[in-house]
């Protein structure tokens, strides 16, 4: 049996043919339409009907969307960095499309994915980050996906890191996303370059001049080279994304930690800063066994196969 997985992030609508092995058969892509929860979903229902014109054989649509997903897997309550509130978005591509549709909050599908055919195969207790605009959670517990009474379990991104700290576009303040995403880290760098221009001389550089073109690729690409600013502003984020892991331990003592979304591409840059961090403020140490931080293995598709899989079982 075949299914289509789709994963609605800020800037595209991703969707593929994921089949049982979870691999990806064929994909479209197309732009996210901004604050257009009518236009999302006929967006949806295209990339859809364009995939099951190529495959027949497909029986039922996933779609992990970056927002808080109802306990009935149907409505998106509220989707900050998408402008949804309150969206039946489940009946919007269901009745487009034409075949049986769940959803899914894009990062427990991520998770879903990542411990299924990913980094954390062989795992039955992980918590799967995803640093990307926001940042989302996904909890696979005693091996099933963990959704909470509500459905929105593990939505950390918004976790209070920082007492009365920066603003969160969800109304409070302090939320972990605002202190290591990648917007966070985009942040930095572009900070960096205004207030320190010796230190952020090469990624100004690279950004043709332009600090407001300080980008994550730009960052990540600075670091390569060894540039001590771009280094910095990886040190900066992996601090705050190990004190977050660190505090997500305390509570759930997961077996591994799996590290998704755009962030992670940059790889050992962020993922040392983080496993020091993280190894610096976990709290019983020395002395508990500490969980393994890794970066995940299917990048930009988890979303895809996730929701994909989640659509068959
Ligand atoms: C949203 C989550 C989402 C995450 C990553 C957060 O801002 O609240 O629902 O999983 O971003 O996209
Ligand atoms: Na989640
Ligand atoms: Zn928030």
């Amino acid at each position: 049996m075949l299914t289509i997985g789709v994963d609605i992030g800020g800037t595209k609508v991703a969707a593929g043919v994921v089949d049982h092995d979870g691999r990806i058969l064929d994909r479209v892509k197309y732009p996210t339409p901004a604050n257009d929860p009518r236009g999302l979903a006929d967006v949806v229902a295209k990339a859809v009907d364009e995939l099951r014109g190529r495959h027949g054989e497909v029986q039922a649509v996933g779609v992990g969307v970056a927002g808080f997903v109802d306990e009935d897997r149907a409505t998106v309550q509220v989707a900050v960095n998408l402008g949804l509130r309150d969206d039946p978005l489940k009946e919007r591509v269901q009745e487009r499309a034409g075949l049986p549709v769940v959803i899914e909050n894009d990062a427990n599908a991520a998770a879903w994915a990542e411990a299924r055919f990913g980094a954390g195969r062989g795992s039955d207790h992980l918590v799967c980050v995803t640093l990307g605009t926001g940042i989302g959670g996904g909890l696979v517990m005693g091996g099933r996906l963990h959704r909470g009474r509500f459905g929105v379990a593990a939505e950390v991104g918004h976790y209070r890191v920082v007492p009365h700290g920066r603003r969160c576009a969800c109304g409070n303040h302090g939320c972990w996303e605002q202190y290591a995403s990648g917007r966070a880290l985009v942040a930095a760098g572009q900070d960096l370059a205004r207030t320190d221009p010796a230190a952020g001389r090469r990624m100004l550089e690279l950004a043709g001049g332009v600090v407001e073109h300080i980008e994550g690729h730009v960052i990540t690409e600075a670091a390569g080279e060894g540039d001590e600013g771009a280094l910095s502003c990886f040190r900066t984020i992996g601090e705050w994304a190990g004190v977050g892991l660190a505090d997500l331990a305390a509570i759930l003592d997961p077996e591994c930690f799996v590290l998704g979304g755009g962030v992670s591409d940059a790889g050992e840059f962020i993922l040392e800063p983080i496993r020091d961090s993280y190894a610096r403020h976990v709290s019983g140490r020395p002395g508990r066994r500490l969980a393994e931080v890794r970066l995940a293995e299917l990048g930009g598709e988890a979303g895809i196969v996730g929701a994909g899989d989640l659509a068959r079982h």
